[in-house]
């Protein structure tokens, strides 16, 4: 979730500033820009060399650098921001916050932020109890900035009590855990299916098709970014999985991706089945290969169970359900059968007419009909970029 976001990390003056080093480690490691700022008092407690080292980026404290006569923008780097961060937050620091003050680079960017803001406090216990603390505390949450908590323990002036800057693992999951709950698909869990399915002839030859699994496993990703609980069900394809969230099951056969869905579709808010489930079968399949004989050769052939008609017909209210259709002639009429047939929210067309469009490409062309008949077309765009038009659809149906 922090996987190349932008994190402005403002440190101030406290002896907390030396859990700075491995927290910066952290979020770089978690694929996050950081941009570190650091009060002026913050630089005698940790150098700023380590911070650049960690971050890879010149450390900032002054608006102007006189040796190169550059000036720090605040307003950019506040623009810049996915999150602001400041940790160690001491009690100065926090009482200028809550008063608007702005007497150093880290407060400027404070007062310009239009991210997300949270702060970990580090202070001795009695400099946290006090009521004026508590009070710019209770302030700064007003304004929609988020606290991680400081724990309680053993403080640098020897006391014991509350105050103790959280440690940095603490705080990377507590801003895992804030982020993924503001999420629009937070607890929501969402079945996707992708890719095609091979149905077997004998021990070496199958019946396939060209799905490459790209435009699921494009979705199944958005979905988890958005903070779904994704499961891809996926016939044989080379895609990988961006997101780590995201559980995969590895189906080969239309009957084994049927199989598979049943057991995840009730549990799920929503199902998205892209994948070109194979429509025929082998009757029998045959236990040794087949061996060539006549000059023609023919298949007996019977139909596979519609896994989506069987969805529909198992939906329950509050359940989103949303099918493909890959056509190339009367597009929007095949589309509307099917989205009517199935039971279906909404229906994503594609039109092997439209140049860009179709199994193995990297773009896609999609015209959304809902199941009021509202038609949205969209230009050609990447698989991701489609990915994103359809999930937003989902959480639209899902959010009501
Ligand atoms: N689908 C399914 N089970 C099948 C076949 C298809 O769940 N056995 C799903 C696909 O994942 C897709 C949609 O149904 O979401 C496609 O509808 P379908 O009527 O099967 O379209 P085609 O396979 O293109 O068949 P047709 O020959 O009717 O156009």
């Amino acid at each position: 979730m922090l996987q190349g976001k932008n994190i402005v990390l403002g440190i101030c003056g406290s002896i907390a500033a030396y859990k700075s080093a491995s927290f910066v480690r952290l979020l770089i490691k978690s694929g996050a820009n950081v941009q570190v700022v650091m009060t002026p008092d913050a630089t005698n407690f940790i150098t700023p060399l380590t911070l650049s080292t960690l971050s890879k980026k010149p450390v900032l404290v002054d608006y102007f650098i006189p040796e190169t006569g550059e000036w720090n923008n605040h307003v950019e780097l506040s623009l810049w921001a996915d999150l602001f961060i400041i940790a160690p937050a001491s009690a100065n620091t926090l009482a200028k916050m809550a008063n608007g003050l702005c007497d150093n680079l880290l407060l400027a960017v404070y007062l310009s932020a239009k991210c997300m803001v949270y702060f970990a406090p580090a202070m001795d216990l009695d400099m946290w109890k006090h009521d004026a603390t508590q009070d710019n505390i209770s302030k700064l949450q007003s304004f929609g900035n988020i606290m991680i908590p400081p724990g309680n323990g053993e403080l640098a002036s020897g006391l014991h009590g509350e105050g103790r800057m959280a440690e940095p693992e603490e705080m990377i999951a507590f801003l895992l855990a804030d982020i993924k709950k503001k999420l629009p698909l937070a607890d929501h869990k969402i079945l996707v299916t992708a890719g095609p399915t091979y149905e077997a002839i004998d021990p070496v030859r199958f019946i396939g098709n060209y799905s490459s699994g790209k435009m699921g496993f494009a979705i199944a990703d958005e979905l988890a970014r958005l903070g779904a609980d994704v499961t891809l069900i996926a016939g044989p394809s080379a895609q990988k999985s961006k997101q780590h969230t995201v559980k995969r099951i590895d189906v080969t056969s239309a009957a084994e991706m049927l199989d598979a869905c049943l057991q995840h579709f009730d549990e799920s808010k929503a199902c998205i089945m892209s994948a070109a489930v194979a429509d025929y079968t082998p009757a029998v399949v045959a236990e040794q290969k087949i061996k060539k004989q006549d000059a023609n050769f023919s298949l007996d052939l019977k139909k596979t169970t519609d896994i989506l008609g069987v969805l529909g017909t198992r939906k329950k209210a509050g359940q989103v359900l949303v099918g493909f259709a890959l056509e190339t002639n009367n597009e929007e009429a095949n589309a509307i059968g099917k989205l009517q047939r199935k039971n279906l929210d909404f229906i994503v067309l594609n039109s092997l007419n439209d140049e860009g469009a179709g199994f193995k490409k990297d773009t896609n062309k999609i015209t959304i009909i809902d199941s009021k008949l509202q038609k949205t077309a969209y230009q050609l765009k990447s698989k991701d970029e489609v990915a994103h038009d359809i999930c937003q659809k989902v959480i639209e149906l899902i959010k009501g």
